[in-house]
């Protein structure tokens, strides 16, 4: 069984393209909200819920956070910049996961992957902070052996491998060799003992291919689930993808 972790963000996005500047106090009339998308979709049969508290709190906010930690029933990961402001947060915030990803100001989404290799005393003493706090970090990287290999090293429990790249070929010639790569990296990560999850980019197409992987643990999905609960709703985009994922 792949595991699905939803990712919400997207959900806030909608809110703060409305709220942005609305206090906290005008409460009920502020929609979506992502804390209930959560409980919906952990209903319908999500293994885990995702945010990623952005420096620039462009969607989720601190707020959103902690509620969530309060009131999801199954595991927050926090995706994070791998800052000292966010790993004060993160070991205020006891989630059961981080995923470490770069962060660009001017980009829509996450982009390419950490870049391990280039920061390496920075993860480290991320990954080493929040082993000693009982926090699990996983690294979201490019399908790389020198980025996959260091990971182990710097002994992080999980590879988050990045199917952007993948995913934006998906209808291209380039396809066969992004998938090859991803699939050459879930081997090299299980072989070195890592706990292997996928994501970015996936959606109800691709996943009949990405579900072949080998040694896929969980899929970190946003922005397809959210864009197919406009039509459905959560529970029924969460309950389809997931049964995709496992037919
Ligand atoms: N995994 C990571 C590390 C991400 O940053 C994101 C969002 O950019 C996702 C997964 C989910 O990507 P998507 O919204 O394309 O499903």
């Amino acid at each position: 069984m792949i595991l699905l972790g939803l990712n919400i963000d997207h959900c806030a996005t909608v809110r703060q393209a409305r709220y942005r500047e609305a206090p906290a106090t005008v409460g009920g009339a502020i929609e979506p909200d992502p804390v209930t998308l959560a409980l919906l979709g952990e209903r319908a049969g999500a293994d885990g819920i995702t945010v990623h508290l952005r420096e620039d709190r462009r969607h989720i906010q601190e707020r959103d956070v902690w509620r969530l930690r309060e009131s999801i029933t199954t595991r927050l990961n926090l995706e994070m910049a791998c800052t000292p402001e966010m790993t004060a947060f993160a070991l205020k915030l006891k989630p059961a996961t981080v995923c470490l990803v770069p962060e660009n100001r001017q980009e829509v989404s996450t982009e390419g992957g950490l870049d391990v290799v280039g920061q390496r005393a920075r993860v480290k003493a991320v990954i080493e902070a929040m082993t000693d706090a009982g926090i699990q970090t996983s690294l979201f990287i490019d399908p790389d052996e020198a980025q996959i290999d260091l990971a182990a090293k710097l002994r992080a429990p999980i590879v988050e491998l990045h199917t952007g790249a993948y995913a934006n070929a998906y209808f291209t010639p380039g396809r066969a060799r992004e998938f090859n790569a991803l699939r050459l990296g879930c081997v090299r990560a299980h072989e070195l003992g890592l706990t292997v999850n996928a994501g970015h980019g996936i959606n109800y197409v691709n996943i009949a291919e990405v579900r072949t992987l080998p040694h896929l643990h969980e899929l970190n999905i946003g922005h397809s689930i959210i864009s197919r609960a406009l039509f459905t709703g959560i529970e029924e985009a969460v309950r389809e993808l997931k049964a995709r994922m496992n037919p």
